[in-house]
């Protein structure tokens, strides 16, 4: 019979080892420790070096995420790359799946920001629900520091880089339990990291915009606002969606933007704080990859148990949210 569930079997994380602790940073902009840990609760975060790329970050948080799988390279069907900051315009993910070796898998990037991973959960189900595709490699991963304007405190203490990833697997048991995706563009202009074009003329008559991305931009008081009212609305529908209530989920798993967020959001899901996983004091936000490297964590330190029924969230720039509820393991 053909297996037409869905489990995560495996997970990865690779992060920079290069680390700029609070402290250090207020050395560059006008901040204090104080200010950024009672404000988002990051102390820390990791900066990839010009020579790391992103796609060997992801390479690494997948060959984690494959052998835990228990399965190889040669087994991956297809390789989704949830970013907004790939190392080529035309896409990362064939990269990532050169250095793999995982020469039978179609790859492909998906841009969600901080959404991206969930969004790729949701899409990697669709080919595994339809028996197109068996082995799914699910990488998020980000290096935001090459978009960040170090001289704008407003934005440049939110973020690091890193990458996870995971594998999902056909199965008997259909483990991803329910979701809900999200999107805005009205509200696009609250987050960015927008190209600039430049006019030049070609031939008369005939211009054309070369340009440059700009720094992130960020409306913080409103991207907080729309977080903490947005994320408790699609959890509460990818739970109904499950036939579930929120006393049933063993483990929040909300993208790591900001502490203050996480409880916010928590609170309003009446979730108690011994169940939100949180380790972004650690590395900050790092976009696509926050929720596989929290997961990553979380199962490597045995927090996790299989079969612990996890609701995660992200959202961000888009405007994009949503949710997903699954069970961890076969
Ligand atoms: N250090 C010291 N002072 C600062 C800093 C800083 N790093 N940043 C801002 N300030 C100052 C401001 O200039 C302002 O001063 P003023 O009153 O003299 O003008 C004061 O602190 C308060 O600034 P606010 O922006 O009002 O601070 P707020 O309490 O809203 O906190 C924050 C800012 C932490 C960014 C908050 O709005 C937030 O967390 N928003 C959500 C952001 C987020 O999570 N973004 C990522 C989304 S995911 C993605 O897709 C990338």
């Amino acid at each position: 019979m053909q297996k037409l569930g869905i489990a995560i079997t495996g997970s990865g994380s690779a992060l920079p080892e290069t680390s700029l602790d609070n402290q250090t940073l207020s050395t560059l902009v006008e901040t204090s420790d104080e200010w950024i840990t009672t404000r988002t609760g990051i102390c820390q975060r990791r900066l990839a070096m010009p020579s790391e790329s992103l796609s060997n970050l992801g390479a690494k948080a997948s060959m984690q995420a494959i052998s835990s799988a228990g399965i190889t390279p040669a087994d991956i069907d297809l390789i989704i790359l949830a970013t907004s900051s790939p190392d080529d315009l035309f896409g990362s993910a064939c990269q990532i799946q050169a250095q793999l070796g995982a020469t039978k898998a179609v790859a492909f990037d998906l841009t969600a920001a901080c959404s991206g991973f969930v969004f790729g959960l949701v899409t990697a189900a669709q080919y595994i629900r339809t028996g197109v595709y068996q082995n799914v490699l699910l990488i998020g991963a980000d290096i935001l520091s090459r978009w960040v304007d170090w001289q704008d405190r407003r934005t440049c203490v939110l973020f690091g880089d890193g990458a996870g990833a995971v594998v999902l697997q056909a199965n008997e048991s259909d483990r991803l339990l329910g979701f809900t995706l999200k999107s805005d563009g009205t509200q696009n202009h609250y987050l960015n990291l927008a190209y600039q074009p430049s006019s030049q003329e070609l031939l008369p008559g005939v211009n054309i915009g070369q340009g440059t991305y700009q720094p992130i931009t960020m409306n913080g008081k409103e991207v907080y606002r729309f977080a903490v009212q947005r994320v408790p609305e699609v959890i509460d529908k990818a739970l109904f969606q499950a036939n579930l209530t929120v006393d049933q989920i063993d483990w929040l798993l909300l993208h790591q933007a900001n502490q203050r967020i996480l409880d916010a959001v928590a609170q309003r899901l009446n979730i108690p704080q011994h169940k939100v996983i949180s380790n972004l004091a650690n590395y900050g936000n790092t976009s696509a990859a926050s929720i596989p490297i929290a997961l990553d964590e979380a199962v490597r330190q045995g927090t996790i148990q299989p079969h612990d029924t996890i609701a995660a969230a992200g959202f961000g720039a888009g405007l994009t949210w949503g949710a997903a509820i699954f069970q961890w393991g076969r």
